[in-house]
């Protein structure tokens, strides 16, 4: 296959990109910055990598022509600053403009592309300690929940090319780095243990994983929403202590919520306001998971 990627550089597409080369796929890789993309992504003659201003239309939609399969992952990260109203502003359009020209390039594209996998997240369902959610549950009421639904509406937009679309709601992604790089701090200086009350959910995936559903997304029959969560999600105080056990180091010393807004600005509200998310429909799709409980995931992480 040649599959363009959108996000490429990021902590989930920069492995996607490794995989596909691995499998012998042909990648165009899309970035806002080429001399940062060609560190981060491995050298390799099936690569292109394309320089592109996501926000806009231009000449870098052309490349889409050709390709098989699409996978746009472009997005401001959500848990680094403070939601200003112009972060939020950009938190919004780095997603749906993104994707809106993406989706027009492949309504102009010849030959089109057969398959769109849009990136969106278990956000889209807001947060609750009791409720647990599915892909067929209603939205949540709060800003990140609006995000994703802006999000997947312009993605939807691709049916009317007769594009396959896959959209994805992704849960916290666990490997070295990312949500979980930050959370582990305080357990290396020995002063770990449950992340604000502890009873919130911690919907979370393997990036293993998820790059493997998002490979099988491009490459089977999938089509709709799959939430791209492991089936076994956990509240926070299990998940600190696994990670306590894994990590051979105190688990009971409770970081303050307010601590981890220090780290992460207001999307720390992703970590201490979860959500219950299951993956029905990824699992009924056969889908099997190398990492199904968080235990598995974090020994193999941190081994
Ligand atoms: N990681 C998670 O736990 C998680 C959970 C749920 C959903 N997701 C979603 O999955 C997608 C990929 O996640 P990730 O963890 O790989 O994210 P990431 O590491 O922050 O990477 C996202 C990529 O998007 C591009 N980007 C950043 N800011 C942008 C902007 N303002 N406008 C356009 N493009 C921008 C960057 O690529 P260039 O600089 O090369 O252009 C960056 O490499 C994101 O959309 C994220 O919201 C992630």
């Amino acid at each position: 296959m040649k599959v363009a990627v959108t996000g490429s550089t990021g902590f989930v597409g920069s492995r996607l990109v490794e995989r596909l080369l691995a499998e012998n796929h042909q990648v165009v890789a899309f970035t806002r910055n080429v001399s940062s993309a060609e560190r981060v992504l491995p050298k390799s003659e099936n690569l292109e990598i394309v320089a592109y201003s996501p926000k806009e239309a231009g000449e870098w939609q052309e490349k889409i022509s050709g390709c098989d399969g699409v996978v746009n992952l472009a997005g401001e990260p959500i848990a680094e600053n403070r939601w200003t109203p112009e972060l939020k502003k950009t938190l919004l359009e780095s997603r749906t403009l993104t994707t809106q020209n993406v989706v027009n390039a492949i309504a102009q594209a010849n030959p089109k592309p057969s398959v769109l996998v849009n990136a969106s997240a278990i956000g889209f369902y807001g947060t609750s300690e009791t409720a647990s959610f599915d892909e067929n549950s209603a939205s949540g009421q709060d800003f990140l929940a609006e995000v994703c639904r802006a999000w997947e509406a312009e993605a939807n937009k691709v049916k009317e090319s007769g594009t396959r679309l896959v959209v994805l709601r992704i849960g916290i992604v666990l490997e070295n780095g990312g949500a979980l790089g930050k959370m582990l701090a305080p357990f290396k200086m020995f002063a770990g243990g449950p992340i604000g009350s502890g009873k919130q959910w911690f919907s979370w995936i393997h990036r293993e994983d998820l790059v493997s559903l998002m490979i099988r997304a491009l490459t089977s029959d999938m089509e709709g929403v799959y939430n791209a969560t492991a089936p076994n999600p956990v509240k926070m105080a299990e998940l600190t202590n696994t990670l306590g056990q894994v990590m051979n180091r105190p688990s009971w010393l409770p970081v303050p919520g307010f601590a981890l807004e220090a780290m992460l600005g207001d999307g720390a509200i992703v970590v201490l306001e979860g959500q219950q998310v299951l993956p029905k429909r990824t699992l009924e799709s056969g889908f099997e998971y190398a990492y199904p409980t968080v235990k598995q995931a974090l020994e193999a992480i941190l081994k």
